[in-house]
């Protein structure tokens, strides 16, 4: 079978795309970058041997990936092609009211499928910045090789003339940033039983990515707006367009011009464009302090002290009693304590500056799962697994994230 992205291959010539950008004019820039900036953080970026070997690893993903795909069942379901018009069509002609969001790339917009009468999310790439083809290649070719409940579904696409659009599942509750960050007032907040279940959720799709798909994708792009909610927060990973496969025989890093959003993108990943596995995971550690804390990664509307999540939180995570401050102030107290300071000691491991000091993802799904099956109950002030209520004592199965048992009281 022809492999997509080689059909764009030349696309990684045309202009960077606003997630990669400016990594030289954007640096001075850094410290007051939005939630929605796609910037280098600062640093000694090898920017000229990053460049060289990420078109070099460009080619390699796609050899990689057109091999992958020949590995993968044959039963996973392959992108249909739509035309133009059947997009104007699903859209009313991407009609205002359909209008769900915009991000670097373009508009999504809500649609109905003529044929079908399926529900589904056009994302739009934005036809006059001639940005994104790379992005719009990849997020095909890896959504199409992919398959699990915690990934979001790529329907289709459309590439008909300057015309470039993608076809999703429909996600009902939207994405996870809009609920923390109160965009649709009409919604109910999110309690801190559906915070650990998109956590577990988000944790598990990542495991898909980093151990379960062949070969091995670095996501690149965690954050809070690329989770997107189903019925009852069933967490999806969604955005694969800067998705990268992994390392491969005894390399143990990628190396890749910086790309991603400023505030999720790990340190070491940012001084030296050597993208691994590790990068993911400290992205994770982010989303979930946003989750535990429902601020933002970066804050511009904070004091200069709390406009960055993560240098904010790293003195409070020395001081265990300084837990609760942390909370989300909307969760008015109701939470599990232990449940609290279980999740809070999972983001700061994810968080540590050396990479090989961070857990593994497998690590991170077992804790947060049981974190997750914890129920947390408002009136007994008690979190309880369902399956295991009366039991005293029980422990993960994690072996380096160490979770216990939150019916040992809840302080
Ligand atoms: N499959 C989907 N179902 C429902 N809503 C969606 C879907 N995909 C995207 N959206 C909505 O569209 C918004 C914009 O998504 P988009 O991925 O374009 O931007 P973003 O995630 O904010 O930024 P970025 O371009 O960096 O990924 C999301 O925040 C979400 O509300
Ligand atoms: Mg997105």
């Amino acid at each position: 079978m022809g492999c997509l992205f080689c059909s764009f291959v030349d696309e990684k010539k045309s202009p960077k795309t606003k997630k990669v950008n400016n990594i030289n004019k954007d640096q001075d820039q850094s410290h007051q970058s939005t939630d929605k900036s796609k910037m280098a953080p600062p640093g000694e970026i090898k920017k000229d041997n990053a460049r060289e070997s990420d078109e070099t690893s460009v080619a390699n993903d796609c050899d990689d990936a057109s091999k992958a795909e020949n590995n993968q069942d044959s039963n996973k379901s392959k992108a249909r092609t739509f035309t133009f018009a059947q997009m104007v069509s699903a859209t009313q002609n991407f009609k205002a009211g359909y209008f769900l969001g915009e991000g670097g790339f373009g508009k999504v917009y809500k649609g109905i499928l003529e044929d079908s009468d399926q529900v589904v999310a056009i994302k739009q790439l934005d036809p006059d910045g001639g940005q994104g083809m790379r992005e719009f290649v990849v997020e095909v070719l890896t959504l199409s090789m992919a398959d699990h409940p915690n990934l979001v579904k790529l329907i289709g696409y459309c590439a008909e003339a300057e015309q470039r659009l993608l076809v999703y599942e429909y996600m009902p509750l939207g994405s996870l940033e809009d609920h923390l960050q109160g965009l649709h007032p009409n919604r109910k907040r999110l309690d801190w039983n559906a915070r650990m279940k998109i956590a577990a959720g988000a944790a598990r799709g990542l495991a898909y990515l980093h151990d379960q798909m062949n070969p091995p994708v670095i996501y690149r792009d965690l954050k809070c707006s690329n989770i997107l909610l189903d019925e009852d927060y069933h967490a999806k990973l969604s955005d694969f367009g800067l998705a990268k496969v992994g390392p491969i025989g005894d390399n143990t890093h990628v190396s890749t011009r910086v790309m991603g959003t400023y505030g999720y993108c790990a340190p070491d990943y940012a001084m030296t464009g050597q993208l691994t596995f590790k990068s993911d995971i400290y992205s994770f550690g982010v989303v979930l302090l946003e989750l535990i804390t429902g601020r933002r990664a970066i804050d511009n509307t904070k004091a200069a002290a709390e406009q960055n999540l993560v240098s904010w939180a790293r003195p409070l995570f020395k001081d265990r009693k300084k837990f609760p401050q942390m909370a989300d102030p909307v969760l008015e107290g109701e939470y599990p304590v232990r449940g609290l300071y279980q999740a809070l000691a999972i983001a700061a491991m994810c968080l540590q500056e050396q990479p090989n000091m961070r857990p593994l993802v497998a690590d991170i799904v077992t804790a947060l799962n049981y974190l997750a099956s914890q129920i947390y109950d408002p009136l007994t002030r008690r979190a309880q697994s369902p399956l295991r209520k009366g039991s005293s004592r029980t422990r993960s199965r994690s072996k380096s994230i160490d979770v216990k048992n939150p019916d040992e009281g809840e302080g």
